[in-house]
């Protein structure tokens, strides 16, 4: 069968067996552990939790085959373990997996700024692509390449109508690019053959252009061919705020829905926010009863043509694109394709714990699922 996994050697899993929960990755599946014990609602959650009728057998202490060798972090750290999908040991602390997906969420990187002779504010940034290693899931490592040494790349957030300058240097292996999204001269867009192009490993090129329109966008990189210089990791949010401002958020986060394929083919293994696969369900996103809770949302998953989020327990007001200050929906689920992105705006009214996850069940066994911790106010 197509889906066998590799048992020696460099840990190679594939979609199909880790979905299966079969060979290397027996001894971890037990998704059922975390979803129908604390829910009233066992028979609507019964498939998310449930990987295979062999999940819920399996040990609850965390131990097992897959991922041997790599360092653990504690009895209790692996406990919390025991009820995910698909490989052993859940996600990777993210001082090991060298991301971590809580600290992304609320770092928004407004540059250096100085005031241009016209008045105008000038942001700008140094961005770097560099080819680095990722521990993205216990004992498997993604070769990325990343903008500053990070995926997904820094949150870049400027005001409408400001001046941006990016430079850019290519300190990789393979000529990148970085494109915006926004409204630009064609030679800062960053495309291969126009303007400065792709830019060679070594060289560098600054990227200048206006902060237009306001918006919730992304950046990422435009060298062909483009599936693998997306999915190796080059892409990071670019946030425009209005020049009036919105209405003021109590707790403002970035989300960035990705995915890595690390067999090679053209599927991915596992399925993030911010980048690590399983780290909202052992960290908890902290939010306060009531608050208002703003999340740019960011769809860059390369291979899957759709993506998703999905919230339990709430409704949320979602602005598309981020590009008009009046929602278009109040839902408690929307799918993005790969490079569209809006705004989620939600209060939580009681305290708890509360699920997200892509609602494609598959992408989230493989990673993409998380929880609100609302504590009370
Ligand atoms: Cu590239
Ligand atoms: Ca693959
Ligand atoms: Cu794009």
């Amino acid at each position: 069968m197509d889906g066998t996994p590799k048992t020696e050697g460099k840990t190679m899993p594939t979609r199909r067996a880790m979905l299966a929960g079969a060979a290397a990755f027996a001894a971890a599946p037990a998704l059922a552990g975390w979803a129908p014990l604390d829910s009233k609602d066992p028979g609507h959650h019964a498939g998310h939790g449930t990987v295979s009728g062999q999940a819920a057998k399996t040990s609850t202490d965390g131990s097992s085959a897959a991922g041997a060798g790599s360092p653990r972090t504690g009895a209790g750290h692996m406990a919390n373990h025991a009820g995910h999908a698909g490989f052993a040991g859940g996600s990777v602390p993210p001082e090991r997996a060298g991301i971590d997906p809580t600290a992304i969420l609320h770092d928004f990187d407004r540059g250096k700024t100085s005031t241009l002779p016209d008045g105008r504010t000038l942001r700008e940034w140094d961005i770097v692509a560099v080819d680095m290693d990722f521990e993205i899931a216990p004992g498997v490592t993604f070769p990325g390449w990343s903008y500053n040494g990070r995926i997904p790349g820094p949150t870049l957030w400027a005001q409408e109508g400001d001046a941006l300058r990016i430079h850019f240097t290519n300190a990789g292996a393979h000529p990148h690019t970085i494109h915006f999204h926004g409204i630009h001269r064609a030679e800062m867009d960053g495309t291969p053959g126009i303007g400065a192009g792709s830019i060679a490993p070594g060289q560098s090129f600054t990227y200048e252009f206006d902060a237009t329109p306001f918006g919730t966008h992304l950046y990422h990189c435009h060298q062909s061919p483009l599936a693998p210089h997306i999915a190796k990791g080059l892409y990071g949010g670019f946030i425009i705020e209005p020049k009036e401002g919105r209405p003021k958020a109590d707790n403002e986060m970035v989300m960035v829905m990705n995915g890595y394929n690390t067999d090679g083919g053209d599927d991915n293994e596992f399925y993030s926010v911010n980048g690590l696969p399983f780290h909202f369900m052992d960290f908890p996103v902290q939010v306060k009863q009531n608050e208002l809770v703003r999340i740019h949302l960011i769809n860059v998953l390369e291979y899957d043509p759709i993506n998703s989020f999905h919230v339990h327990g709430n409704f949320f007001h979602y602005y598309p694109t981020g590009t008009m200050l009046t929602p278009s929906e109040f839902t408690d689920t929307i799918s993005q394709v790969q490079g569209q992105r809006g705004i989620v705006e939600l209060r939580f009214p009681y305290p708890g714990k509360y699920m997200f996850h892509a609602h494609k069940t598959e992408f989230a066994e493989l990673g993409w699922m998380g929880f609100f911790e609302v504590g009370a106010s």
